[in-house]
């Protein structure tokens, strides 16, 4: 049903709503984000570390206020801030703080969001009112966006807040659905009945906005004191970053009363807490070398305890910051975890450094195959120039290509990768596709079941559609959401060839950074001749569009998926679906023709298709339908 709504849509633009689920998969490019002027100014909170000041502010909420007032503190979310504007119940826009005063309009990105309604629940809202609160991203999800981003060269955000704010700011809001924000309101703007923060956040629940239940009305500052310190000791356990605790006077007479600053309001106060450090001994430094040829230092500390985990390693990111710090190995050195998730070394305890401790020198050399480093005009990284004979870029540009969301070619991991480049059989990822059967029989721990099986999944990779092969060969900066946006934007390969550096900045997502390192990707000499190889063995270096091929074999079928598969993943049998013509669909109806059953499958759509009489198919059953 929603791929026919959006395909209504797109047919009659003129009858699509704002508050249209199709918003919630995104898919409108802005190029550039325009700039508005908020409604109400978009203030700070004044901040502070100490509880001494914490009771100040309370002894100036007391002076103004006499004896009678409540408090309502609440976490304090390390994101994004934003400015949600509704009318009729229905989200009109969305907007950043930027100066406090404009800010940029994300509402395109910000309705792929799906813990923001698009439409209140109730009635009992005014006509037009603005909600704001702070956008997320939680840890786990921060994580795994910044493993992606090493995995193309990007530098990694440094805290789940900025990749929020990255990821907010994308051109393509297909992209930012995929991302899974999520969006945490506090604070109501307008004319309301209710008399109270307090009331207003339990109103604002039953309008359906995602409230952190997490509030607590305290009746005096001890109270909020004890509030602080409870979430101090339970915060690691949140599943998203909090950076402090707000304090804000509850009711909104009494805010009134107080009234503002020039830059913030009297009635609340934000306390931070101060990032959890600890010391430790630096026992030495490492040099890790990426599949892209960047050296990243690590430094091997001494375990120790810090907010819960043990900690016994810590990342220096670059050489300036080695510098900076003036670390040296036997030094006692203060790690801190702050809002960020992988701890970082913030000082040295100079007291405890004994005598005749060396500057540590950084390498000038790889440490794998000993060439000299390179620095780029304005980079922060050290680079192993030798793509082609430094064993972990071979090895990491391998893995890439064989990874799961790459080739995805199954028993070719790092260990059977590892093997093979050590005994001379792989160099690059085209020798993947000349391995010989005899040769691996060859090999420890290689029975002929698992050779055989790993043929077969190589033979079968060279089905991959384009836009995973672009991901696969690894071109820097070109991640896979990237690499597809690139393949549907020039359709193949030799597209990309052909296009200037402008030209290819007019593919959604790709800015001068990325424009230029396909750019020289594409032009590389042994690039061109990897390429060349691979397309000799029949990778996919184009999309393959059936219906202009005039093999339309699924065309005008729809397709349900359910249960686990053996040849193919899930995700891989529906891109063969629509590059063969054929629609997915989500739930078995009467105008379904295939469910297409792996093992595991629940019972209810077999049960649904047998009634309808929609024929059910296995997955070779599948495969030889488009032979
Ligand atoms: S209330 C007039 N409540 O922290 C300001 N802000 O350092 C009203 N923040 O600007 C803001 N959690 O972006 C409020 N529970 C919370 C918050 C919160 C995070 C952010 C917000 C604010 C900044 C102040």
């Amino acid at each position: 049903m929603l791929e026919e709504l959006i395909s209504l849509e797109k047919s009659y633009p003129q009858f699509a709503q704002p508050d249209s689920p199709t918003q919630r998969v995104g898919g409108q490019i802005t190029k550039e984000f325009e700039t508005v002027e908020h409604t109400y100014p978009m203030m700070s909170l004044s901040n502070t570390y100490s509880e001494a000041e914490l009771r100040d502010f309370d002894e100036r909420v007391q002076k103004a206020l006499g004896e009678n007032y409540q408090y309502v503190c609440e976490l304090k979310f390390d994101g994004v801030a934003i400015g949600l504007t509704y009318k009729d119940g229905i989200l009109q826009r969305a907007v950043t703080r930027g100066d406090g005063v404009r800010g940029d309009n994300v509402t395109a990105n910000v309705k792929t969001i799906r813990t923001i309604p698009l439409k209140l629940k109730g009635k009992d809202y005014p006509e037009e009112f603005e909600i704001r609160g702070e956008i997320i991203l939680d840890k786990k999800s921060f994580e795994r966006i910044n493993a992606e981003r090493i995995d193309i060269g990007e530098t990694p955000f440094a805290n789940p807040r900025n990749s929020a704010a990255g990821t907010l700011k994308l051109q393509d809001s297909s992209i930012v659905a995929r991302r899974k924000l999520d969006c945490y309101l506090y604070a109501l703007y307008g004319n309301f009945e209710f008399s109270s923060h307090n009331e207003a956040l339990k109103h604002a629940a039953e309008w359906g906005f995602k409230i952190s239940d997490h509030y607590r009305v305290c009746k005096n500052i001890d109270e909020v004191l004890k509030y602080i310190h409870e979430w101090d000791e339970k915060r690691e356990q949140l599943e998203f970053a909090i950076d402090g605790i707000v304090i804000k006077v509850n009711d909104f007479g009494q805010q009134s009363e107080l009234g503002f600053t020039a830059k913030s309001p009297r009635w609340a106060i934000a306390y931070k807490y101060k990032a959890q450090s600890v010391a430790t001994l630096l026992k030495s430094v490492v040099y890790q070398v990426g599949r892209t040829g960047a050296i990243t230092p690590v430094a091997n500390l001494e375990p120790v305890l810090l907010a819960g985990t043990v900690v016994k390693r810590a990342s220096l990111h670059n050489a300036d910051q080695i510098e900076k710090l003036d670390l040296r190995v036997g030094d006692t050195v203060f790690v801190e975890k702050g809002g960020e998730i992988i701890p970082k070394i913030t000082g040295v305890d100079l007291s405890k450094r004994p005598a005749g401790l060396h500057k540590l020198k950084y390498i000038t050399h790889c440490p794998e195959c000993n060439t000299a480093l390179i620095r780029r005009e304005g980079e922060a990284l050290h680079y192993c120039p030798n793509e082609d004979g430094c064993p972990p870029q071979i090895k990491g540009r391998i893995v890439h290509f064989t990874s799961r969301k790459a080739m995805n070619i199954e028993g070719l991991g790092s260990e059977t990768i590892d093997l093979l480049v050590n005994n001379q059989l792989l160099h690059d990822v085209a020798d993947i596709y000349h391995l010989q059967k005899e040769n691996l029989l060859q090999l420890e721990r290689m029975g002929e079941k698992s050779v055989n099986n790993l043929l077969e999944a190589i033979e079968m990779s060279k089905a991959v559609p384009f836009e995973r092969v672009l991901f696969a060969i690894g071109i820097r900066f070109v991640g896979d959401t990237v690499a597809k946006k690139i393949a549907r934007h020039f359709n193949s390969y030799h597209n990309l060839e052909l296009a200037t550096l402008e030209d290819l900045q007019q593919a959604p997502e790709v800015g001068e950074i990325i424009a230029q390192s396909v750019y020289s990707f594409v032009h590389d000499n042994k690039n061109k001749k990897m390429i060349a190889r691979l397309a000799d063995t029949g990778l996919k270096l184009e999309i393959e569009n059936k219906k202009q091929a005039g093999g339309n074999k699924l065309a005008g079928l729809s397709f349900v998926i359910t249960g686990v598969f053996s040849k193919h993943s899930r995700e891989e049998l529906k891109e063969l679906i629509e590059t063969n013509g054929g629609k997915n669909v989500s739930g078995v109806s009467a105008k379904t023709n295939y469910l297409l059953a792996g093992d595991d499958c629940g019972p209810s759509k077999l049960e649904k298709a047998d009634k309808l009489k929609i024929k059910i198919i296995s997955e070779d059953e599948f495969l030889n339908m488009i032979q």
